[in-house]
């Protein structure tokens, strides 16, 4: 059978950085996101007799022989679930550019466990959907359930998936994202993780103050207090990029437009507009602010030479199917 899932891509406000399980993909910290409604991954995946290999193509997108191992293994654990032997053909396409620090893999992942886990029409519950999810790249967990998420750690395969808090719209909130490179990534996350808990210094107080910070963004997030949960999700993206600088090799995700960027929402700040940065793992940057300063943010943000696009950002659903094939 032929099933399509849509997922969209999160933005974590306490971030993913370390695993204490690079296998299970077991995080260090608990974290919490948001899902955004213009960040999509789009796949369908058809499992069939008639296939005689696995295939993989990003409509629009090159893909590695790297991209394409890690789907193919991760549809061995789907196949192994339901003891099937059946090849699947995959494709997926991305509504943002691949590799540019907004979490394709994350959306990726999500919709791949969804479409692939009901093409064999396994029934799982959003719990064990987000279980399997992270086993493909682990901010894919959050992609599953909707809206205000939070990524448990656990200690076990079984304890660490992700839930929602809060639905979508709970809070009217907005990711306006400032594209400043669409190019991909020199050092994937996957590599970065293993490097923070192996050679940075900062990684281990990083990770005492990320457990204290949850339950203060909790609070935050449970008040709709934009000032402390931009305060917080700001700090932690500090905290993790600094982890990310002093790793060895050193990983720098910033460019200078990136800066140019953090400049700017310091300015909206000066002028009484509540507006907070937050980066991944490269060098664009989702402004967090509420939805009725999105079009003071985004003029001020086209003021900035070299911005090449700017994304507005809703919480949304997480992932679910579609009748909408890719083929
Ligand atoms: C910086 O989920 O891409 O976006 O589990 O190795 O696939 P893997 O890592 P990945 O890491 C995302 C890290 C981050 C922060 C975050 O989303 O929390």
């Amino acid at each position: 059978m032929k099933s399509t899932a849509t997922a969209p891509a999160s933005i974590a406000f306490i971030k993913y950085w370390g695993k204490k399980d690079e296998k299970l993909r077991l995080p260090e910290t608990s974290s919490i996101s948001i899902n955004l409604d213009k960040c999509l991954t789009h796949t369908t995946v058809e499992f069939s007799p008639n296939y005689k290999q696995d295939t993989f193509e990003i409509l629009g997108n090159q893909t590695t022989e790297e991209e394409k191992e890690r789907v193919y293994k991760h549809l061995n654990r789907i196949r192994a679930l339901k003891r099937s032997s059946f090849y699947a053909k995959v494709v997926s396409q991305n509504t943002f550019p691949k590799g540019s620090g907004i979490a394709s893999s994350g959306s990726g992942f999500a919709a791949l466990t969804v479409a692939a886990s009901s093409s064999l029409g396994l029934k799982l519950s959003e719990k064990e959907l987000s279980i399997l999810a992270r086993l493909g790249s682990g901010s894919a967990c959050r992609s599953v359930p909707g809206g205000f998420v939070q990524w448990k750690e656990g200690n076990t395969s079984n304890e660490s998936y992700a839930y929602s808090m809060y639905p979508p719209g709970y809070w009217e909130i907005v990711d306006i994202l400032a594209i400043v490179s669409d190019k991909v990534k020199k050092t994937s996350s996957t590599i970065g993780h293993a490097l923070a808990t192996k050679t940075s210094i900062f990684h281990k107080p990083r990770v005492e103050e990320v457990r204290k910070l949850i339950s203060h963004i909790k609070t935050a997030i449970r008040n709709k207090d934009l000032t402390l949960a931009g305060e917080i999700l700001e700090k932690d993206c500090i905290y993790m990029h600094s982890v990310m600088m002093t790793s060895k090799p050193a990983l720098f995700y910033w460019s200078g437009k990136t800066m140019d960027v953090i400049h700017k929402v310091h300015a909206l700040r000066a002028n009484k507009i509540p507006a907070f940065f937050t980066i991944d793992a490269g060098p664009n940057v989702h402004i967090i602010t509420e939805a009725k300063y999105t079009s003071q943010v985004v003029s001020e943000l086209k003021k900035i030479p070299g911005i090449k696009d700017i994304i507005i950002n809703k919480t949304c659903r997480g992932a679910y199917l579609t009748n909408k094939h890719l083929f």
